[in-house]
C-alpha cells in the first residue's frame, strides 16, 4: 500500500495531508526517512512516525477508556463535555465510535472502535455479553434487594422482567451486578424498581476484560489481542466473582 494511504487510513489527516506531510521531510518508516508519498509498505505491524509522534498500523482501532464521570457518550454533547473530546484528532479522524453507552454521571469502562461488527457483536442482546457495574445505592441493601435483581424485576416499557445475572454486596451500600441488556439507564431503574436508588455507578468489566487498575479517569489505552479475546468471554459467570 503506497504510504500517503497507509497514513490516511490510521486517521493522520486528507490524502494530500498526508502527501505534503512526506513530502516536507516529516515521516519516518522504521526510523528511516521516507520522502516519497507513493512508496510502497506492506502495512502489517507496520511502525511509522509523524513529525515526533509514534505510530503502529492498525487494520481496526479498539480501545478503552476510563470513562469520568460529567462526559456526554454523544457526538454532539448538550450539557455536558463529550467523550470524544477524550481522544486524540487520528482517532476520530478514522471515525471511531463508542461501543453502547454510558450515562454521564457514570464512570469506567467504555470501549471504542472503527470496526462495525465488532460495535454490533458488543451491544447486540443476542451475544449476552455480561457488563458489570458497581453500584452505590441510597439505601442500606437487603437480601430481599439482590433476590429481587437476580429473579427479575419488570420495569415499565418492558415486555418482560429483566434479571441480574450475577448480583452480590460489596459492603451496606455497594453491590456488585452483572447484567446482559444494556438497555437505557438499565441499572438504575432496576435498582429504582427494586426499591432502592443509585447513587452511583461504575461499569468495572465486560466480559471477562476488566477496567485496568493503573488506567486514570479520563485516560485511555489500546486494546491487545487478549483484551479482545476477554471480551468475547463470560467466563465469570461461572466463577463466584
Ligand atoms: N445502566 C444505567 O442505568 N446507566 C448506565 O450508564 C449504564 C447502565
Amino acid at each position: 500500500m503506497e504510504l500517503f494511504r497507509i497514513l490516511q487510513s490510521q486517521g493522520i489527516g486528507t490524502r494530500r495531508d498526508c502527501h505534503e506531510l512526506i513530502r516536507r521531510r516529516q515521516v519516518w518508516v522504521d526510523a528511516e526517512l521516507v520522502t516519497d508519498p507513493e512508496r510502497d509498505f506492506s502495512p502489517d505491524g507496520l511502525r511509522f512516525s509523524v513529525a515526533d509522534s509514534a505510530f503502529e498500523y492498525r487494520a481496526h482501532a479498539y480501545l478503552v477508556l476510563h470513562k469520568p464521570a460529567g462526559y456526554e457518550c454523544s457526538r454532539q454533547p448538550r450539557d455536558h463535555p463529550g467523550v470524544f473530546s477524550l481522544l486524540p484528532d487520528y482517532l476520530l479522524r478514522r471515525g471511531v465510535q463508542s461501543v453502547g453507552r454510558l450515562d454521564q454521571d457514570t464512570t469506567g469502562l467504555l470501549l471504542f472502535s472503527d470496526d462495525g461488527r465488532f460495535i454490533h457483536d458488543h451491544t447486540s442482546p443476542k451475544k449476552q455479553i455480561g457488563k458489570t457495574y458497581q453500584v452505590t445505592c441510597k439505601h442500606d441493601y437487603s437480601a430481599a434487594l439482590i433476590e429481587q435483581l437476580l429473579a427479575g424485576v419488570q420495569l415499565h416499557d418492558e415486555p418482560l422482567p429483566l434479571r441480574a445475572r450475577l448480583c452480590s454486596a460489596l459492603s451496606e451500600r455497594r453491590l456488585t451486578l452483572t447484567i446482559q441488556e444494556g438497555k437505557y439507564h438499565q441499572v438504575k431503574r432496576m435498582i429504582a424498581a427494586a426499591g432502592n436508588r443509585v447513587e452511583a455507578l461504575h461499569r468495572s468489566a465486560i466480559g471477562a476484560y476488566a477496567l485496568p487498575d493503573d488506567l486514570a479517569p479520563g485516560a485511555w489505552k489500546w486494546l491487545t489481542e487478549s483484551d479482545l479475546l476477554a471480551l468475547k468471554s463470560n467466563s465469570q459467570f461461572s466463577s463466584n466473582h
